[in-house]
């Protein structure tokens, strides 16, 4: 494999990387454009592909951007920033065009994308340590690779989030055993921030002097876990109140979490995203829907302020302890029921009746009880929010052939600069 290339780049795949042939050889080009010619850095080999990063660029596109932050292309955190923006979402919506044709779904209406802020938008973040010759790095794993990034600020983390990186470097720096530190995961909320500091080894007490003063210095609560999340105790004063929160104000309601819990990462992106669920409902107030993988309630709430009665379904035990919890708080309970429910287990063929479905599945989609849930329920509309389109035309498909048309459909850019998207589609049973 040679170290460097000088290629012309002729495709752009759905991660935003170029692709080149050298020889017989296939090349994904992260930072290089179709129609560049660029010299570039091979940086792995996988699957007989080689994986490399542009760092010349002979023959610039007319799409290409200079990137606004100084990581890119070497940090994994973000794979677009070279390209203009209206591109990036465009090629995000065509990628959600081709899944949908792939699988024979043809979308009665494409909504144009619905898009935010495109830095400082993160508010949550699973970061990687590392210690290398003596120094300690916090950041997002490198492209391509295994490596921790040597950075000190993150453009798509909210400034909040972003500032705590040198510090957090600092503290990790002064701990017995900075090796010993694998990974750190950072949550915001709207006035307050956690960190949940990873560590393979039994923490000394000047360790633990350290943290809290750490926590007092920055006011963020730190909590430390050496085991999975049911290992994660409070390691500073702040940490003991366990709740950190968001608003949405669309609703006025206001929701709790802990940082272990799911919630979305990109909060003013989130209020478009359950507005557009909520209109998308389109119900009479008393009519029953049925939110599945509900979380911690974030379109629950909102629906069952709208007048709906609502019946959240989950499989996080903690998600939905706080969604019932995010009831009370908000004066929902009489419109709400949650419970915990496995949503993929062949058990869960009838989750209730229902009017209207809101379907927000993990990556994997809707699993294999969807085509029962269409006829059991009896629901004659479905919200279906996705983050992956692949998995949501997968679904499409098993919803058109019950009988729905997608009325419509279009994507919401939760994640800029990366491949990620969210889609949201609303499908119609026709009788
Ligand atoms: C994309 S999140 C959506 C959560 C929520 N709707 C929100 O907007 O915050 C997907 C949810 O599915 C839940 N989940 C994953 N696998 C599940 C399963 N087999 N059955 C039920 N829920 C599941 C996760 O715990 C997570 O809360």
């Amino acid at each position: 494999m040679p170290r460097e290339i000088q290629v012309a780049i002729s495709t752009l795949d759905g991660d935003g990387c170029g692709g080149a042939s050298v020889g017989e050889r296939r090349v994904r080009i992260k930072n290089g454009l179709p129609g560049e010619t660029v010299s570039a850095r091979v940086l792995k080999r996988r699957k007989g592909e080689w994986l490399a990063e542009a760092f010349e660029i002979a023959t610039p596109s007319a799409d290409r951007r200079s990137a606004a932050c100084r990581y890119f292309p070497r940090c994994g955190g973000c794979s677009m920033q070279h390209l203009d923006y209206a591109r990036q979402l465009a090629l995000k919506e065509d990628g959600l065009r081709q899944a949908l044709s792939e699988n024979g779904v043809v979308p009665v209406s494409f909504e144009q994308p619905v898009h935010g802020p495109r830095f400082n938008y993160r508010t949550k973040a699973r970061l990687g340590v590392r210690v290398v010759g003596g120094e300690v790095l916090v950041g997002f794993r490198e492209s391509f690779g295994n490596r921790v990034g040597r950075m000190t600020e993150c453009l798509t983390l909210t400034e909040p989030l972003s500032r705590l990186l040198v510090p957090l470097k600092q503290l990790i720096a002064e701990l017995s055993a900075p090796g010993r530190i694998p990974q750190v995961e950072l949550a915001g909320g709207d006035a307050e921030a956690a960190i949940i500091l990873r560590h393979l080894d039994p923490l000394t007490e000047a360790d633990r002097n350290a943290i809290a003063s750490f926590s007092r210095e920055h006011g963020i609560r730190v909590y430390t876990q050496s085991g999975g999340y049911d290992t994660v105790l409070p390691a500073s004063a702040s940490a003991t109140e366990p709740y950190l929160g968001y608003a949405n104000p669309d609703f006025g309601l206001h929701f709790l979490f802990t940082p272990m819990d799911f919630t979305q990462v990109n909060l003013s992106m989130n209020r478009k995203l359950v507005q557009s669920a909520v209109l998308g409902i389109d119900a009479r107030p008393g009519e029953r829907v049925l939110d599945l993988f509900c979380g911690i309630g974030n379109f629950s709430l909102p629906l069952a302020a709208s007048g709906y009665q609502v019946v959240g379904l989950e499989a996080s035990a903690p998600a939905i302890e706080r969604a019932g919890m995010n009831a009370r708080h908000n004066g929902l309970s009489e419109r709400c029921e949650f419970a915990v429910q496995d949503l993929y287990h062949a058990d869960c063929l009838n989750p209730g009746q229902a009017d209207y479905l809101v379907l927000d599945p993990p990556r994997s989609g809707a699993g294999p009880n969807l085509p029962a849930w269409l006829q059991t329920t009896g629901a004659k509309r479905v919200v279906y929010v996705s983050c992956s389109p692949a998995s949501f035309a997968k679904d499409a498909r098993i919803l058109a052939s019950a009988g729905f048309v997608l009325e419509q459909v279009g994507i919401y850019d939760m994640f800029p600069n990366t491949a990620h998207v969210e889609t949201l589609g609303i499908f119609q049973r026709p009788w």
